[in-house]
């Protein structure tokens, strides 16, 4: 394999300034509080204690009716339908509470297992959620013995958070609308995120927070410089608030303007720049319902919808290309939930799966081009010597190497629990072909 030869775009002519951050999904309490793999990161809602079917929200089909939640009131069994937009576990003891309810007697029920259904007034539960977070930053924090130690820690502290966040219930009915006191009208958020609610259900009030939020994302879309446009990120889609690979993706060679394929296209981004570049079909997959319908209302709105078509399906679509692009989840770990999975794969099984596939997928002459953070690399789950390993066995020799840095704030705070390996990271597009 040739030694890739890297070069280093500079950062400050290609990033938009007020861009705050990381790559991020769309599901935080504050729908813009990137989780812990910082740069790359998404908002943790834990599931590792999982007891709950899948109710994961498809919005191209009817919602799948998830188990029931059942809590007594005067000694009388109530339920009504667990719904999660972010495969959240259903908790299995729930008791009813209300504006009587202090902070520490959540923080106390909620240590202890124990969900609560608020059914007082709407802006008091959100105090209580804050009051509960406020609650989980305090504590010393450990040193940690390796990079990858510290890696595994943060994510359990997220983990631990969003578990106990997750305790606080509300209703959710039809409309959707929350029947409390002084609840907002949440029928647009509600709707983006869970789907239709054509039964009395109960919801996380952390998840419809961010819920909340993400409707703010997708109303006012995420300014992608080398669009010179917005790109809408629906919930639960990775999109890019770091902009810096999708510039990557905007300055390589191209090996043709013929056809392209982007695997595992999130918003559409990448593959709206390459049409925006010429691309006359672009075929972008993704094997998230909810990434297809953003790709494609998003190349619509930019005006590539006869170029780009966003198709539901496994990595590659039929056929070959001369030029196939991917940015594939790059954390090797475990996801604790449906929207860390653009971010977390174990195993890298992704990335693995681009490499071996593509050679099969590439017209002769063809490039494919992928776009990885080495984050990994810094927190010691992966080494630079197994990716290039695992370029030469799938048949693949480098052609050249494009790298960046990200300029997000989280790379220059040294009271990040992942700084060392943040600043350090550099995001590269690697333009392979097949031997
Ligand atoms: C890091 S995100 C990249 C999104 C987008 N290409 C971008 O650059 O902003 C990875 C994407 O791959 C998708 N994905 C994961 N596994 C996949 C698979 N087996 N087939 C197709 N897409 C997949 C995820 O749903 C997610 O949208």
């Amino acid at each position: 394999m040739s030694a890739p030869r890297a070069r280093q775009l500079s950062a400050r002519s290609l990033i938009d300034a007020s861009d705050p951050g990381i790559g991020i999904l769309i599901n935080t309490p504050t729908g813009h509080e990137p989780d812990c793999s910082g740069l790359s990161a998404v908002s943790t809602e834990a599931t590792e204690d999982f007891t709950a079917p899948s109710t994961r929200a498809d919005m191209t089909q009817p919602a799948a009716a998830g188990p029931l939640v059942t809590w007594a009131v005067d000694g009388e069994s109530r339920s009504a339908r667990w719904r999660t937009a972010n495969e959240r576990p259903m908790p299995v003891r729930v008791e009813v509470v209300d504006d009587s309810l202090t902070a520490d007697d959540a923080n106390r029920m909620a240590s202890q297992g124990v969900a609560m259904l608020w059914l007082g007034d709407f802006h008091n539960a959100r105090q209580i959620l804050n009051a509960l977070d406020r609650r989980l930053g305090g504590g010393k924090r450990k040193t940690a013995a390796s990079p990858a130690d510290g890696f595994y820690r943060h994510r359990q502290s997220r983990s631990h958070r969003a578990r106990i966040l997750g305790m606080l219930l509300v209703p959710l009915n039809p409309g959707p609308v929350v029947p409390l006191r002084r609840s907002p009208d949440l029928r647009a958020a509600a709707q983006e995120a869970y789907g239709e609610i054509s039964e009395p259900s109960v919801v996380s009030l952390h998840e419809l927070v961010g819920a909340i939020g993400a409707h703010e994302w997708r109303r006012n879309g995420v300014p992608v410089a080398a669009l010179q446009a917005r790109i809408h990120p629906h919930y639960g889609t990775f999109f890019p608030t770091r902009s810096e690979y999708v510039d990557l993706v905007a300055l390589a060679p191209l090996p043709a303007t013929t056809v392209a394929f982007d695997i595992g296209t999130g918003t559409g981004v990448l593959a709206a720049v390459l049409a925006r570049r010429g691309v006359q079909r672009v075929i972008a997959t993704d094997n998230e319902p909810r990434a297809i319908s953003c790709a494609a209302a998003n190349f619509t709105t930019l005006g590539v919808q006869e170029q780009a078509e966003a198709i539901l399906g496994d990595m590659f679509p039929a056929g070959r290309a001369p030029l196939v692009v991917c940015n594939p989840p790059w954390i090797p770990a475990t996801p604790h939930s449906s929207l860390d999975s653009a971010v977390y794969d174990p195993g890298s099984r992704m990335l693995h799966r681009f490499l071996s596939e593509l050679p099969d997928h590439l017209d002769p002459g063809g490039e494919g081009w992928l776009v990885l953070s080495d984050l990994a690399e810094h927190l010691g789950l992966r080494t630079r010597l197994e990716l290039l390993e695992a370029i030469s066995a799938a048949g693949l020799t480098v052609l050249d190497r494009l790298d960046t840095k990200p300029t997000h704030a989280k790379a220059s705070d040294p009271n990040d629990p992942l700084f060392a390996a943040r600043s350090a990271e550099v995001t590269s597009l690697w333009r392979l072909a097949a031997t």
